[in-house]
């Protein structure tokens, strides 16, 4: 109990310094910005371009990310003039700007000098001076060099009144390559093995090493697994622990940098960081020098279908939300650092995205919790990289595009709603379905290296139940394993495969409490590396589940597997397991087809004040795992809604906002004098917000 309350304590203070070293003022809202890139623009434009971006209304902008060869021409050679020219130009035209550090892109008497500071795929290509992210976060030379440039902006911005704060890097990823097979990766993976296990008969012990002769008799022996220099798999334990050190070297690499800065910022300057949601080699909460994270976000470039036959117009609805939910909570706050501004230029395809699809994806972003949104890019670059990406502005620099206004009218709009202000009294029954998922990076690292069934997807499994928790209007956080959990009526463990004592101890401890647990399939089989437990399966949370898990069996492509909970039933394809029920279990669904026909595969107990529901099978659509967490919260008295998917309605600072990205008009009971923007029925890719 008192090591709760320490854990609460501490939480609770970083929360409240982070609160005092906020983005905006609550009351705001929200502020949006835009990039502007001076560099790649004739100086003679500047002024004229950042009086645009202060007229539409934008409160930011965001400078630098890209321009080490502007800053440092030569080696040693720092210019910061033509930047300060530009800072003063924000300042005096009213706004803010975000500086960032511009090490994706290290200029090329850099790389040509030293070129084994560039990354080596999996192939073994060493990639290219060309593009952005090839720099080595293991290179120690590289690393010299990223601390001269930060230490330069420091000193020269770390105290500029127009400065708000400052995004580290780039999308901290090396994109399409995202695990580095460097000798620097492999040397300094070495050093991470060693210090983890001290002796090499540690590591062999621990990554089994007996079998297929892997056994080493020294660290230096070691090299990076890599599936495509292998004919046959590389060792999962050594692939679980090269994943472990590819993100610590991101989060390492991101500290190094904030460090740095902070010996030269004005307390007032926030620092972080803009990350993909879910990119997988990298984790956002890790670095704890960030004070808060902010993630990018495209929806529709062609690959995601969305919902319906304009689906593609509009994306997915998870897409904001997910990202909002995760980044949210590893500091309180987060902010969209870069939005889709219109039809971009990477896609598999381009589309148009529907109109007013922009504007629906600002609600959404603010709904979800950003504090800040900012678009990529206020003007289309005229040559370079990015052709055909759209912008703010048309290619004329004069005309407002579509995007734009649709910018300008979501910030007219939070002007309005700033008039009235903002309340952090969540109402009652939002507060009273508040809950969480535990993301796991270790468990995704692991059931990513083997999955054992090409049916299955991590990533897929856990977007069922934060669809079912959506569409029963439950405000989700997304959290880190060793956040508190006593604040959620509901917890969702998904897939859990490693685990130890100390987790299974923690969610008893939230059960018995008063929590709502649910666990789900392939939770619990081995230790936190990945070694099955010397005992049945999954055995370790048998106490905790009431029940034991017989077996899991897998499906071939196009065979059904059936499930029946309380005379509905739901197909499964990827992965069912097949439950013994205990004494004090409820059997909630059961399996309706298959040799196992009529065994559980869901059950549920109450536990001291709360309850556990183990669900084994995952469903193809997702309306199973729907329809268990329905049961549950009507089961404990939850008050939920019930939304179609699609349809998404989050409360934020006192305004409920509901967007629609479903194929169907959508009908909100509330009456009209509540209304503060849109129709009470809301049309695909539309907006609802109320008071
Ligand atoms: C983002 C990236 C930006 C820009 C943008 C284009 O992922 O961070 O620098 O490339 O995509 O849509």
């Amino acid at each position: 109990m008192k090591f709760v309350l320490t854990i609460h304590l501490v939480w609770g203070m970083a929360l409240s310094l982070l609160a005092q070293r906020a983005i905006i003022p609550a009351d705001s809202l929200i502020t949006v910005g835009t990039y502007y890139y001076p560099e790649q623009w004739a100086p003679e434009d500047w002024e004229s371009d950042i009086k645009k971006i202060a007229a539409l209304g934008f409160e930011f902008t965001h400078y630098g990310e890209f321009a080490w060869a502007a800053m440092e021409p030569k080696e040693g050679t720092y210019d910061f003039s033509w930047l300060d020219k530009a800072v003063n130009l924000a300042q005096q035209h009213g706004l803010k700007v975000i500086m960032c550090t511009p090490t994706p892109t290290p200029p090329r008497w850099l790389t040509a000098k030293h070129p084994d500071i560039l990354i080596k795929n999996a192939e073994g290509r060493v990639i290219q001076h060309g593009a952005r992210t090839h720099p080595s976060w293991s290179s120690d030379v590289y690393k010299g060099y990223v601390e001269k440039i930060v230490t330069q902006l420091g000193k020269r911005y770390g105290n500029h009144p127009a400065i708000i704060g400052w995004q580290l890097d780039n999308e901290p990823s090396h994109y399409g390559s995202p695990y580095d097979y460097s000798e620097n990766a492999e040397k300094k993976f070495q050093l991470w093995l060693q210090k983890k296990y001290q002796t090499i008969e540690k590591l062999n012990a621990t990554w089994g090493a007996a079998f297929w002769s892997l056994t080493y008799q020294h660290f230096s022996q070691i090299q990076i697994p890599n599936g495509k220099e292998l004919v046959a798999q590389p060792n999962p334990h050594a692939i679980l622990d090269f994943k472990r050190f590819t993100s610590d070297e991101a989060s390492g690499f991101l500290s190094f940098q904030a460090r740095i800065l902070r010996k030269h910022i004005a307390p007032s300057q926030w620092i972080t960081s803009n990350f993909m949601p879910f990119y997988e080699s990298v984790d956002p909460g890790k670095s704890a020098d960030l004070d808060f994270v902010t993630y990018t976000k495209y929806l529709v470039a062609g690959y995601d279908k969305g919902i319906g036959e304009q689906g593609f117009r509009l994306g997915s609805p998870e897409q904001i939300g997910l990202a909002s939910d995760y980044f949210r909570p590893v500091k309180g706050i987060t902010g969209v650092m870069e939005l889709q501004p219109g039809q971009v230029n990477w896609g598999v395809f381009n589309p148009q995205p529907l109109p007013g699809a922009v504007y629906m994806w600002l609600w959404h972003a603010f709904a979800a919790g950003s504090d800040l949104a900012c678009n990529y890019r206020f003007l289309s670059p005229e040559t370079g990289g990015e052709q055909y990406h759209t912008a703010m502005l048309e290619k004329d620099r004069q005309t407002i595009s579509s995007g734009g206004k649709q910018y300008v009218r979501f910030l007219d709009e939070i002007r309005q709603l700033r008039k009235s202000g903002a309340s952090e009294t969540m109402p009652a029954d939002v507060k009273a379905r508040k809950s969480a998922i535990v993301y796991s990076l270790d468990n995704r690292f692991e059931q990513d290296n083997q999955p054992q069934t090409d049916r299955w997807n991590y990533m897929n499994h856990l977007t069922k139940y934060y669809n079912a928790l959506v569409r029963l209007n439950a405000p989700v956080d997304i959290l880190r394993e060793e956040h508190p959990l006593d604040d959620y009526a509901v917890v969702v463990v998904p897939a859990f495969q490693l685990l130890d004592k100390g987790a299974v101890d923690k969610w008893t401890q939230y059960a018995a409490s008063g929590g709502n647990l649910v666990i789900s399939c392939r939770t619990g089989q081995k230790d936190r590396e990945a070694r099955f437990w010397r005992a049945l399966w999954a055995e370790p949370i048998y106490p905790l589940i009431g029940g034991k898990v017989d077996f899991y069996d897998h499906l071939p492509p196009g065979l059904e597997g059936k499930v029946q909970s309380d005379g509905q039933t739901f197909s499964w394809n990827s992965w069912g397991e097949i439950l013994i029920p205990g004494p004090e279990t409820e059997t909630w669904a059961v399996h309706a087809n298959q040799y196992y026909q009529g065994s559980p595969t869901v059950i549920h107990r109450r536990l001291g004040k709360g309850s556990v529901t183990y669900v084994g099978t995952d469903s193809r659509q997702g309306d199973l795992e729907y329809a268990i967490i329905q049961k549950l919260c009507q089961t404990r008295n939850i008050p939920v809604w019930n939304l179609p998917y699609g349809v998404v309605f989050n409360w934020r600072k006192g305004y409920w906002v509901g967007v629609n990205y479903s194929e169907q008009p959508y009908r909100h009971p509330v009456e009209d004098n509540r209304i503060l923007f849109g129709k009470k029925e809301i049309q695909p890719g539309g907006v609802l917000v109320y008071k």
